[in-house]
């Protein structure tokens, strides 16, 4: 059964998409099986991925609509991950979902069907809490936390953490923090410091040691449709996606990559 990643925080441009669409390519170089879900209505992974949003023939949204299954949804990726797209008629979907009975655990539903045959399933979430949002943390086993370290970062982290462990106590037992990744890291910046430091001293044993460098090549990728990793593959961008997948992989697999 593969481990369901909910990538997620509501703040706006902390690197979420980022995050899921070099994970997501780092994983498949290291052969694992990966399937990566757009649930964000703004399709920039999607995009991200090198597909066309105003071409796709199925996406989240007819899946999530009971219209087609998910299997028959997904595109195979030139970054190795197969990805259910998103176009902006996910907002359509988001409004079916609310008259469901079990509205929460739909995404759930669908992915059980088809979680045997991946080792990760990442889903890149809303920059919102959702019904979306909802239904990725009730079908995820964990939650991994970009975090830009600036002002109010910290501020928007206890919000989350607190509906992660509301849905913990209630519809998902098994929801657990994956881990809080800093991102768009400079080290430079006094600020940057100040954050990344009472971030260990409060999670200690959730923050990744791997840090995400600000890097231009990780900014220039998504308008060729390419995982950093094939674009630029010496890059720091890269290195660092690559050896956020090698600290995941150690910490959930427990082996020496
Ligand atoms: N490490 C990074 N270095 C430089 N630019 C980055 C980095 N991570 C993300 N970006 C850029 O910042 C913007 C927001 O990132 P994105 O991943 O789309 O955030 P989110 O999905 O949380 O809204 C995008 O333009 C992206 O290309
Ligand atoms: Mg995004």
């Amino acid at each position: 059964m593969g481990k369901i990643i909910a990538i997620t925080n509501q703040k706006g441009g902390v690197g979420k998409t980022t995050t899921s669409i070099n994970l997501a390519a780092s994983f498949s170089t290291m052969k694992r099986n990966v399937m990566l879900i757009d649930l964000d209505p703004q399709g920039n992974a999607t995009t991200g991925s090198g597909i066309n949003k105003s071409q796709i023939q199925y996406s989240s949204n007819q899946v999530l609509c009971n219209e087609i299954s998910i299997k028959d949804a997904l595109i195979k990726t030139s970054g190795g991950f197969d990805l259910l797209a998103t176009s902006q008629e996910l907002i359509v979907a988001e409004m079916q979902l609310l008259q469901l009975p079990e509205r929460e655990k739909h995404l759930k539903t669908i992915l059980d069907s088809v979680a045997t045959n991946y080792d990760y399933i990442l889903i890149d979430c809303p920059p919102s809490l959702s019904i979306l949002t909802v239904n990725a943390l009730v079908a995820a086993d964990s939650v991994l936390i970009p975090i830009q370290c600036e002002y109010f970062a910290l501020e928007g982290l206890s919000g989350l953490l607190s509906t992660v462990e509301q849905i913990r106590n209630s519809i998902n037992p098994k929801l657990h923090i994956e881990g809080l990744l800093r991102t768009m890291y400079d080290g430079r910046n006094r600020l940057a410091l100040d954050v990344s430091s009472q971030l260990l001293a409060h999670f200690p044993e959730r923050v990744y040691r791997t840090v995400i460098p600000r890097n231009v090549r990780l900014a220039e990728a998504p308008s060729h449709g390419i995982p950093v990793l094939h674009y630029d593959e010496k890059s720091q961008g890269a290195l660092a996606y690559l050896a956020l997948a090698g600290e995941i992989l150690r910490r959930s697999e427990k082996i020496e990559v």
